[in-house]
């Protein structure tokens, strides 16, 4: 699989062991960098990651800051990408299966390097379950401003419509 990375001054060094295990197990990997400690910005490595996930010029993306947090939000402003940062495996697991997740994000501060190594096994081996969940994903990249003005009058009358999944389905 074609994998982009990307992370910061304080996710280089997960990143570069991910990129290492990864072509070791034989994926093509576009790393983005960041390369050493150097501080750096966060939304400048996930946009790119999330820019070559979104463009179809790599599969999947993975990303790595001290949190996961900023970088998963700087990925996520890329249209197209879904990014989950994550920290245990049934996370990782349901952001496959339900949200057809794109992006994963890490943190190097936060989570140990055996964790890492399971996180991102799951998130590349997981399928997307489809079905029930498929136009679910699609309203993710529907917030345009027919999605905007159905929301403010939601918001306004405290009602959320439009929700027609039967609660056994849910
Ligand atoms: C850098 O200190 C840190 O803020 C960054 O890696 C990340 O955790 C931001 O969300």
């Amino acid at each position: 699989m074609k994998i982009a990375l990307g992370a910061d001054h304080a996710g280089f060094a997960d990143k570069d062991r991910i990129a290492r295990a990864l072509r070791a197990d034989g994926h093509e990997i576009l790393d983005y960098g960041t390369h050493d400690d150097t501080p750096v910005d966060y939304p400048q490595y996930g946009y790119a990651v999330g820019e070559a996930v979104a463009s179809g010029q790599a599969e999947r993306g993975i990303v790595v800051c001290g949190s996961s947090l900023g970088i998963a939000m700087a990925a996520n402003k890329v249209p197209g990408v879904r990014c989950a940062p994550v920290a245990e495996p049934y996370s990782a697991e349901l952001a496959r299966r339900h949200n057809d997740a794109n992006v994963l994000a890490l943190s190097e501060r936060l989570t140990g390097w055996e964790m890492v190594e399971r996180l991102v096994r799951v998130f590349l081996e997981t399928p997307f379950d489809g079905g029930r969940h498929a136009h679910r994903v699609e309203q993710l990249f529907e917030f345009g401003d027919a999605q905007r003005e159905r929301t403010l009058r939601a918001i306004e009358t405290k009602a959320v419509t439009g929700a027609q999944t039967p609660k056994e389905l849910l």
